[in-house]
């Protein structure tokens, strides 16, 4: 059947389901199938324009970025022993199988000939995305000797992500947002437990820690908040933090008794003949820890004194000490900042090494992405430095080697002020039983 009338009969289809809607919309609801997320302008107008696109183009794109071969090249014998062989005049373009579509794009397989690598076709990238003008192409080899090419129609990660439906995530895994497939942004602290925000002034780092404070809210889950910055953006969350330092003084003071704590849960996980508080029973279990760092550098701020230099020691040698011991003790870290080099301070550049999660907005200078994802991935230090000014909340991510982009859900004061109404979890620290509050502008006690 030729691929015009396919994509023809699939569009007819379309139509008479739009018509039909009214009958199957409920029933597909009552079923949990989220009709109502499905891009309606893409599948029937994009979808068939892109597919079509893609299957017309697809020679030339293939011939002009050497993705074709000639099984028989244009050879030509001159005398006993001279061969001429040029370029074959009719090269055989690699088999390319039906784009089939998702939400926000589509998907395809190819199929490489005998000698050729996914080199050519990684390189091959740009000439895809503007041949069939489209948003982004990405490139994977999942099995040997096949391409896998994911083509997005659209940037999904323009205008705001809605906020959260379905089903509550499991424990310590937050829905922060949206991930450039469409799906939801999960940070999972069980899988990778420490995190590093960065980016420039109004990039959307705050905005990402309210996006994680509103998803881990509801969780069984303690949140401790440090931030220099008088307070301004934590302080939001009011009751639902078990404790806030709003100044380097009490983020010292904090960290000590959130190293105490960890101690005191090595003991209890010691005692119990266990390697982490996940191994022990579910009601012998302390409540997971969550220390949220707003403007890291503010930590480290020196005006020359003896005493400053202290404190900033003191909070680059506690902060390291809980990312080193507090995983398996469900005591994660989640730190934002500019940048996160040795400039800042004393020990920083371990302590980045020991927070596995990467988020880096928009940078000012190179640098500064550098220092967030040049260990994961150059292409993704390329992507971060692409992201413009007015895309706040748009984000590179980054975990075990693999990155993508996305955006952070924008949390509003209303939303903020609703949690903080809620109460924390009882008694989040071992070490001092009685019930923590909060006390307005100051740290608990
Ligand atoms: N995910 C987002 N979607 C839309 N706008 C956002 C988003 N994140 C941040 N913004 C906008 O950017 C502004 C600055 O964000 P903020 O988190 O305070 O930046 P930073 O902490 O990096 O200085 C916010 O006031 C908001 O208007
Ligand atoms: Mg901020």
């Amino acid at each position: 059947m030729p691929a015009s009338l396919v994509v023809w009969i699939l569009s007819a289809l379309l139509i008479v389901g739009v018509l039909t809607q009214s009958w199957w919309e409920p029933r597909l609801e009552a079923r949990g199938i989220p009709y109502r997320r499905w891009p309606w302008r893409w599948w029937l107008v994009g979808y068939p324009a892109t597919a079509l696109r893609i299957r017309s183009t697809w020679r030339r794109l293939a011939y002009l970025n050497g993705l074709s071969v000639s099984t028989s090249p244009d050879r030509r014998v001159i005398g006993r022993d001279l061969v001429v062989q040029g370029q074959a005049l009719r090269p055989k373009p690699p088999r390319l199988s039906w784009p089939v579509p998702t939400n926000t794009g589509l998907t395809l397989r190819v199929l490489l000939h005998p000698g050729q690598t996914p080199a050519p076709y990684f390189a091959a990238v740009r000439a895809m995305e503007h041949a069939w003008r489209v948003h982004g192409v990405r490139v994977t080899s999942p099995r040997r000797g096949e391409v896998f090419i994911q083509v997005t129609a659209l940037d999904p990660l323009t205008g705001e992500v809605p906020s959260a439906r379905g089903p509550a995530h499991a424990l310590l895994s937050a829905d922060v947002g949206r991930i450039e497939d469409g799906e939801p942004w999960l940070i999972d602290l069980r899988r990778v437990p420490h995190w590093l925000v960065t980016g420039a002034t109004q990039s959307g780092k705050s905005s990402l820690l309210a996006a994680l404070v509103l998803a881990l809210a509801p969780q069984p889950v303690a949140l401790v908040g440090i931030d220099c910055k008088g307070g301004m953006e934590l302080g939001l969350f009011g009751g639902r933090l078990s404790a806030l330092a709003i100044d380097r003084k009490e983020a010292v003071g904090l960290l000590s008794r959130v190293v105490d704590e960890i101690r005191h849960r090595m003991s209890v996980c010691r005692a119990a003949g266990q390697r982490s508080i996940w191994d022990l029973p579910e009601d012998e279990r302390p409540v997971p820890l969550v220390v949220i760092v707003d403007e890291l550098a503010e930590l480290y701020l020196t005006d020359g004194s003896r005493e400053s230099k202290d404190e900033a020691e003191q909070c680059g040698t506690l902060l390291l000490r809980v990312a080193q011991l507090g995983a398996a003790l469900g005591v994660h870290l989640v730190v934002a900042g500019q940048r996160v080099g040795s400039d800042i301070g004393p020990r920083v550049t371990a302590l980045r090494a020991q927070l596995g999660g990467r988020v880096a907005h928009r940078a000012h200078d190179e640098a500064s992405a550098e220092m967030t994802l040049g260990d994961i991935n150059p292409d993704a230090v390329i992507t971060a430095q692409n992201i413009a000014e007015d895309e706040q909340g748009v984000a590179v991510v980054a975990q075990g080697g693999r990155w993508t982009r996305a955006r952070s859900r924008l949390v509003t004061t209303a939303d903020a002020a609703q949690i903080g109404r809620t109460d924390p979890p009882a008694n989040p620290f071992l070490t001092s039983p009685d019930p923590v509050t909060f006390e307005k502008g100051g740290m608990a006690a």
